[in-house]
């Protein structure tokens, strides 16, 4: 028995050493740091408490409030935060050269994994500034009767609701709103999901975002051992999406075949691209061709990112307004002024005159930034300024949005909801780098207008003619769901509307 004990006592004091040779880096380098004492490092609350891994990271960056940077631990792997809005500028934009990749599986292991996330260096480079004019405002221009025709759907639900008085949940009828849009404006498909309960489409969304214990584990593993998984050749991807999206991409393919004009959707600027560089037999340096393995993987990098951010920004900003009656009433005002000196319509440009509008949605995506953080990998040796510690290629950084939007210094008071803080005096005065809700620089979201447009449209429609309140089932406040690397609501945004007179 006391042999037992002995080795219990030696293989805990031998983990402890490991350990602590383990998480050894940011002190060895002189970098503050955290010292967690477990093999998930400093993701443990979120693994074994379910924490929200934004607040987790949250708690760190309080923790050092007069730290510009902190060494961190995901799992084994040291992440360094950075709290510093201008040390965020120089890594997003400055010294951009540095920090050109996210943390990603390099080998590929799908046809899916062609896309602008996981793409690195110049093939990055290539396939993004090939999208980049997908989001012209001339091709968003273009787009805006398709949005509006999914806008109809989103109204007609809440006419319904109006009258019947039941309680909707904006958070399920955005995010069916916003993957109708995607089917419009880049595959020129109807999805009409928000007619469809049992629809095919929404139920592969949900899938990507319930992906369950075993895809929680391979995504756990793509983030912080992906060596692993390139060894192993596993993709971390659920078996139905390639078929899936294969099928789409032919739908959307097939039905050109019979038109005799050209669609104005992205998926049009995609097979152009690819029709010409296979016409004069194009490829540019970065060694990546724009062929249908690229394009397969853009489109389903587009229902991933498009879809569930937009539509938690569209119904947080409903929550927010059902619960803030002034600011309500004040958008309504000026929705309902601006459309009058407009005759009515909705314009692109119509939408751009709808200041307060901008200010709403702007922080709508302050209070709960869809992202909360944003990574790079350093992809060239960097000397952190004002400290003798160089980052090596390899190493992870890691930008907290979500941080940086409650941190006092920067928004007082961060719980309440105060569209004021983005007039443009308020903006001004805040030091630059402290909004990230897009990130910034070469790397940013490729699609902000596009994302905005949508948002104004929908907010704009449904402001002027209905009416938002809290309900009996609506959460005060919200809870927000954990194991997921989005910030969304658990159990939806549950809203009373009613109809309003046009003219009142
Ligand atoms: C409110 C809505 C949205 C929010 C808050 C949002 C936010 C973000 C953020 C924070 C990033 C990472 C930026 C970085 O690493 O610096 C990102 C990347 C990206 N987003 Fe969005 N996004 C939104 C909507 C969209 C939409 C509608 C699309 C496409 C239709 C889209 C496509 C992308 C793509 C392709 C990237 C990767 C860009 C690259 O690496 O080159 N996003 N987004």
């Amino acid at each position: 028995m006391w042999l037992f004990g002995v080795l219990i006592a030696f293989a805990t004091i031998l983990a402890l050493v490991l350990l602590r040779k383990l998480f050894n880096y940011w002190r060895k380098n002189g970098v503050p740091s955290t010292s967690p004492w477990t093999i998930l490092g400093d993701l443990w609350p979120t693994f074994v408490e379910g924490k929200i891994i934004a607040f987790v990271y949250n708690d760190i960056y309080k923790a050092f409030p007069n730290e510009k940077f902190v060494g961190i631990y995901d799992l084994i792997y040291p992440n360094l935060i950075v709290r510093d809005p201008e040390l965020i500028g120089s890594i997003l934009v400055k010294d951009f050269a540095h920090f050109q990749d996210r943390v990603t599986v390099q080998k590929r292991t799908s046809r899916l994994d062609y896309h602008l996330i996981t793409l690195c260096g110049e093939q990055w480079k290539s396939v993004r500034t090939k999208i980049v004019p997908t989001f012209s405002p001339n091709k968003l221009k273009g787009m805006l009767p398709m949005i509006e025709y999914c806008a109809q759907a989103f109204d007609s639900q809440l006419r319904e609701k109006a009258l019947t008085g039941e309680s909707f949940d904006a958070k399920e009828t955005s995010a069916r709103f916003t993957l109708d849009v995607i089917g419009c404006c880049m595959l020129g498909l109807r999805f009409n999901s928000l007619d469809d309960q049992d629809s095919e489409y929404r139920n592969i969304g949900k899938m990507l975002i319930n992906p369950g214990i075993k895809g929680i584990l391979l995504q756990v593993l793509r983030f912080s051992y992906p060596k692993l998984l390139e060894y192993f050749n596993i993709s971390e991807l659920p078996t139905p999406l390639l078929p899936f999206f294969t099928k789409l991409l032919k739908q959307s393919e097939e039905f050109r075949k019979h038109e005799s004009t050209k669609r104005n959707d992205m998926m049009q600027l995609f097979l152009d691209i690819r029709d010409q560089e296979e016409q004069i037999n194009d490829t540019d340096d970065s060694g990546i061709s724009f062929n249908d393995n690229v394009i397969l993987s853009n489109v389903f990098l587009f229902y991933v990112a498009g879809v569930e951010t937009t539509a938690a920004a569209i119904s947080f900003c409903l929550y927010e307004l059902a619960l803030n009656p002034d600011v309500q009433n004040k958008l309504r005002q000026e929705v309902r002024t601006v459309l009058k000196a407009n005759g009515g319509e909705l314009t692109y440009e119509t939408l751009k005159q709808l200041k307060y509008l901008d200010m709403v949605i702007s922080e709508t995506m302050r209070k709960y930034p869809s992202t909360p953080f944003i990574n790079r990998v350093c992809t060239e040796a960097y000397k952190l300024p004002g400290s003798s510690f160089t980052l090596e290629p390899g190493m992870r950084v890691t930008l907290l949005p979500y941080s940086i939007h409650h941190d006092e210094k920067y928004y007082p008071n961060p719980k309440k909801f105060d569209p004021e803080r983005f007039t443009p005096e308020n903006i001004e005065s805040r030091p630059p780098f402290t909004y990230l809700s897009f990130g910034h620089g070469p790397r940013m979201c490729i699609a902000p207008r596009f994302a905005k447009i949508e948002m104004r449209l929908i907010l704009t429609r449904l402001v002027s003619k209905y009416e938002f309140t809290p309900g009996p089932k609506t959460e005060i406040p919200i809870q927000l769901r954990s194991r997921i690397f989005l910030i969304m609501p658990k159990n939806g945004i549950h809203l009373q509307v009613k109809q309003v007179e046009e003219n009142s």
